[in-house]
């Protein structure tokens, strides 16, 4: 239960789906967790079993310590004010989970629009990088370091059909992990990805409710069933905490083992 005793943690996309997940966990695990998204209520259409409660409202209702900050991840000037929100509020920051993502999906490479392509490198690729980049800048000034997780995808280690523009900028979060891991190592800065494939969130719904896509994806999948947000969240915590102190730059796979053999959805 204190895995995370005394941390401070800005999660992304905290809202809804992996964010939300992550948020609850940490600060049942005794972290103080900035919740930041374009909105405090969750998405339509997701699995939350507390959707009424906001996540702010979910923890403290659980007596954990949250704080609400409106981010738009694509605007650098809104997430350095959440780093700086969560530093004037606690004092430093420890962790920071970039973790708020869209995803873009059903048509050929030459079918996309460049507005796709574009929303995608908004949020998966520069909402990453200003995550990383202004985190980075506090935990340079800090004697502790800090830890970076950053929430990519099977998408980000492989090709997917017809889903081009998604797993270019999953592919580019993916190596930017990579990069941040190797310049910053020595000033006590981890940096590690998670590489989820489908789980159950809103970002999905529309294919979870497709009841042909879902059999052809359990059946693709080793351990027959889809990825669950308490499944990420779960991986998340470790890597925020100390047990996992020597992972560094590693892009872990959440995926039931779908990337162990032919993905054929
Ligand atoms: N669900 C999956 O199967 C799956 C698999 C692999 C990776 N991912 C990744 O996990 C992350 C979370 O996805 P999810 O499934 O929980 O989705 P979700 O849609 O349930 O939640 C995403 C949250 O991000 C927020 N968000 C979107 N754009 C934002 C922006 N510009 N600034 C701030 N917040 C913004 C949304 O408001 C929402 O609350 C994403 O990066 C996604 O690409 C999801």
């Amino acid at each position: 239960m204190n895995r995370l005793q005394g941390k401070i943690a800005i999660v992304t996309g905290a809202s809804s789906g992996f964010g939300r997940s992550i948020a609850l966990s940490y600060a049942s695990e005794g972290a103080s967790v900035i919740v930041s998204d374009i909105h405090e209520t969750p998405n339509q259409g997701g699995f939350e079993g507390n959707a009424k409660l906001t996540t702010t409202a979910a923890i403290k209702e659980a007596r954990g310590n949250a704080h609400y900050v409106a981010c738009d991840v694509t605007q650098q000037d809104q997430v350095a004010n959440l780093v700086h929100e969560a530093v004037r509020a606690f004092g430093r920051l420890d962790v920071m989970v970039n973790n708020a993502g869209i995803y873009r999906a059903g048509k050929l490479a030459h079918e996309f629009s460049v507005e796709d392509l574009d929303a995608c490198f908004n949020v998966n690729v520069k909402g990453t990088w200003f995550g990383c980049q202004e985190a980075i800048k506090v935990f340079l000034r800090q004697v502790s370091g800090g830890n970076i997780v950053n929430i990519v995808s099977t998408a980000g280690l492989q090709g997917h059909p017809k889903q081009s523009v998604y797993n270019v900028s999953k592919g580019a979060a993916a190596n930017l992990t990579r990069c941040l891991a190797i310049e910053y190592g020595r000033n006590k800065v981890r940096v590690n990805g998670i590489c989820p494939t489908y789980a159950k969130t809103s970002l999905t719904r529309a294919l979870f409710d497709d009841k042909d896509f879902d059999k052809a994806f359990t059946d693709a999948i080793p351990l027959g069933r889809w990825g669950e947000v308490q499944d990420i969240a779960n991986l998340a915590v470790f890597l925020a905490s100390d047990e996992s102190s020597y992972i560094h730059g590693d892009l872990i796979r959440i995926d039931g083992g779908e990337t162990l053999c032919r993905f054929s959805v």
